[in-house]
């Protein structure tokens, strides 16, 4: 899962290059890649690429007399698959995000719950997201990777999160990191810098997914 966040490498014009270039490698390569652009880049990729498309956050609201909200209906009508959820750069207090992830549901919306340890993911758990995905927040656009710094985290991650599927992110950069990860568990990773910062976009994607083989 790769998120754009607001980098200008991975806005516009260059969000959609980026798209299509997850897109003809997942293809070819036979791997579920999920891109996270910004809200005003959703439609435009929607439209021009196969592969899922999430938001970054979605509002605890639903259609009506709202101003500067996002609501789960307006990125459905967008085109988006899913979103991310509470996310370190975009927490959440619990009641909206668990009224976020019904909503979500409603418009059947996949959802993706970020959290920074593993205890709070146990308790989002309880809210019954279709993944959860554990960042320490530190690490986040840093070069050390969750997988080579905090081995345990992703393993005792797998065991609390349950039924529901686990990814995790944070500095994660090199087939190594992938490869480490899902030996412990996970289900994929969630990542940003190491894809939108890299010089060639396709190299460091293919890079990351041999840690998939
Ligand atoms: O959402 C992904 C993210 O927070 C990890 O960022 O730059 O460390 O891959 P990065």
């Amino acid at each position: 899962m790769i998120n754009f966040k607001a980098y200008a490498e991975s806005t516009g014009k260059n969000a959609l290059e980026l798209a299509k270039i997850c897109e003809k490698i997942a293809i070819k390569e036979d791997v579920n890649i999920i891109i996270c652009p910004q809200f005003m880049d959703i439609p435009v990729i929607a439209r021009k690429v196969k592969i899922p498309v999430f938001a970054q956050h979605i509002d605890p609201i639903e259609p009506g007399a709202f101003t500067g909200h996002i609501s789960a209906f307006s990125i459905k009508e967008a085109g988006a698959k899913g979103t991310l959820l509470n996310h370190s750069e975009k927490k959440m207090i619990f009641d909206s995000l668990s009224l976020c992830i019904s909503m979500a549901k409603k418009y059947s919306l996949i959802t993706v719950c970020c959290e920074r340890d593993v205890t709070r993911a146990c308790a989002i758990a309880q809210l019954k997201p279709d993944f959860i995905a554990i960042e320490p927040p530190e690490l986040i656009g840093g070069d050390l990777s969750v997988s080579t710094a905090k081995p345990t985290l992703i393993s005792d991650g797998v065991k609390a999160c349950g039924k529901i599927p686990l990814l995790v992110g944070a500095g994660i950069k090199t087939a190594e990191d992938v490869r480490r990860a899902l030996k412990l568990g996970a289900k994929g990773v969630l990542l940003a810098s190491g894809v939108v910062k890299a010089s060639d976009k396709e190299k460091a994607i293919l890079e990351l997914i041999s840690g998939m083989k």
